[in-house]
Order: C-alpha cells, then structure tokens, then sequence
C-alpha cells in the first residue's frame, strides 16, 4: 500500500497531497444515472483506498446527491480516522449560512460519518455575499462538523476577502489547475496561497483525461525519459510545486495504480522549466468558472 505524503495546515492537521476525485461517479450534472454501475464504482473505490488513497473530495450535488451515498457505501468499512473525507457545497444550494450548514448536515448523512475532514464551499455565488457563507463554515468547524474549512473557485480578490475574514482558519483553496490550465499561477493566487499558508489543491489535473494521452510532443519526450506516463508528467508537475496538492478521478484500476505511483521518483528542476514555460497549450482562465463580480 502506498503511503501517499502529507502536508501540513496551519490548523496543524495533515492532508495527503493526492486525493481521489469522485465527479461523474454515480451519474453526472443531470442526477442520477439509473444504469449505473453501482457495486464496480463501489469495488473502484475500494481498490484506491486499499492502495493508498484515503483523501477523498466529493460534494453533495455530484449525481444528484447519489455520489456522496455510493462513497458512504465504500468506506462504511473503513477505520474511519484513517480517510481524510472532503466535500463541497454547491453555491447555488449553499448560498447563504442556514443552506450551507444543511448542505453540509445533508452530506454527513449520505456518507455516514459525523465529520468532515475538510468542507468547502464550491465557489462564489455573485447573487449573494460571501460572509454568510464563511460563517456558516465557521459554525461547522466550531461544532466539530468540519475540522479544517476552505474555499474552491474563489478568484484572488474572494480569496484575499475570505483570508481577511477568516484569518489562518482558511486553509485550503481549490482552483482549476493543471499543464493547460495556468489561472493560479498568472492570475497570483498561488504566489497568495503560498504567502499566507493556505495550501492550494489542483482539481481537474489531466483536464479529464485530456493530458493523459500521447501526442503533445513534449509530454511525450517526459513520458519516454522518466519511464512514466502521460497522466503520472502532468500529475507530478503539480506535486513538485511548492505548496500544492492534487486530486484525480480513477475508477479503473490500472489508473488508481499508475496515479498512486508518484513518490519516490522527482522531475529534474530543468524539465520543470520546460513543462512550465515550454508547453505548447497554456489557457489563462479555467474553463470551469465563469468571471465574475462578487459582494462581501
Ligand atoms: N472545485 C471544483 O469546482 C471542481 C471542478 C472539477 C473537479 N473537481 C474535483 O476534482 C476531481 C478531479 O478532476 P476531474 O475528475 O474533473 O478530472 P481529472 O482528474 O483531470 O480526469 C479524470 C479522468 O482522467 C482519467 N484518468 C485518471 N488517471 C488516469 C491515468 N493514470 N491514465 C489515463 N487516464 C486517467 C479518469 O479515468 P477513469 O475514471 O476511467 O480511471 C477520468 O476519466 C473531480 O473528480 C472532482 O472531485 C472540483
């Protein structure tokens, strides 16, 4: 079993720095796929957390609240302690402090535990302010609902209002992230993370699978290199970036494998280089959020 390393919160608690991604697991933005797989995504899941994965970020709204139930099904046998359970409350349910928190209630239920880990709100609703939100984050971890809180698709002048509210109670930002997509890096959120320890966690790291395939020749001459593939380059670019983490979604367990083995083995600082100032598609903006304007 692989034994995935950690980073420290200023909370002073852990988290891996590879989780598992559970979107489109148990269906998709439409809700629930009634032809599901149920008990092969179930087995999936079980097979990553037997080789090593225990950070696992899901939210209430994947497949309808179906996902969350398929996870709370997976890990029903597991030491509890022992996983690092992360999920997100969508800010067209959680748009104010009452929604988040019964959000976030409605989460626990479906995966049967009494905490998270981590809870985080998924991004900026521009019809509400954002302070009703951190307090509702506030209240879960002051009840022990959630034991450290963060935000995901906050842009750097919500995260720079969020940390000014929250102070060192924010720990995590997640933010679209990966070879193609540079927003972090361009826009100064990870310069910002970076200066005031809030750990930033790379979602959508292969661009679905985008960046797992051949045919981007410099990825290619990695692949050939490091003996590694295509998926493992792109993933560990991200964990060799100073105070970054990262989640992919695996079901196929030749991917879990691949995706656990990321440790033990670093790209030579040249390379680095090359990946960041060399790779031939770098997009400014994420393509999973839209600009916006935001009230506090
Ligand atoms: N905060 C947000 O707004 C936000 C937005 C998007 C995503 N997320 C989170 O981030 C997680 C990860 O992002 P994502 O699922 O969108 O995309 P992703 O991780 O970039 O890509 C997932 C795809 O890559 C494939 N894959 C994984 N490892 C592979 C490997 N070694 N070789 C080849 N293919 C491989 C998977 O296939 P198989 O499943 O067949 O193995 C899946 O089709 C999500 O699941 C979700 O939890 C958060």
């Amino acid at each position: 079993m692989v034994q995935v390393p950690t980073l420290k919160f200023t909370s002073g608690r852990q988290i891996p720095v590879l989780g598992l991604g559970t979107w489109l697991i148990g269906g998709d933005h439409n809700g629930r796929n009634p032809q599901n797989d149920d008990e092969g995504q179930i087995r999936s899941l079980k097979y990553a957390i037997d080789n090593g994965f225990t950070f696992i970020r899901t939210a209430h709204n994947y497949a309808d609240g179906y996902c969350e139930e398929l996870v709370g099904r997976a890990i029903e046998s597991y030491d509890r302690s022992k996983l690092f359970l992360a999920s997100a409350a969508n800010q067209k349910w959680a748009y104010d402090k009452e929604t988040l928190i019964k959000v976030a209630k409605g989460s626990l239920k479906s995966l049967k535990t009494d905490y998270f880990d981590l809870f985080m709100i998924g991004a900026v609703n521009p019809n509400y302010s954002i302070k009703p939100i951190l307090d509702g984050l506030i209240y879960l971890q002051d009840r022990g609902l959630a034991r450290d809180i963060g935000v995901s698709n906050y842009r750097l002048p919500e995260l720079k209002a969020a940390y000014e509210y929250l102070g060192k109670k924010l720990v995590y930002s997640e933010m679209h992230y990966n070879l193609i997509i540079r927003e972090p890096e361009l826009s100064g959120t990870l310069d910002y993370c970076k200066k005031n320890n809030i750990i930033l966690s790379a979602y959508r790291p292969l661009q679905l699978g985008q960046l797992s395939k051949p045919g981007i020749v410099l990825l290619d001459q990695m692949v050939k290199k490091y003996s590694k593939s295509q998926s493992q380059i792109a993933l560990k670019w991200l964990l060799q970036k100073d105070g970054v983490i990262t989640m992919t979604k695996a079901l196929n367990t030749k991917h879990i494998i691949e995706d656990l083995d990321l440790f033990g083995w670093n790209l030579e600082k040249e390379d680095i280089k090359k990946l960041d100032k060399d790779f031939p598609i770098q997009i400014r903006l994420s393509d999973c959020s839209e600009p916006r304007e935001f009230k506090f």
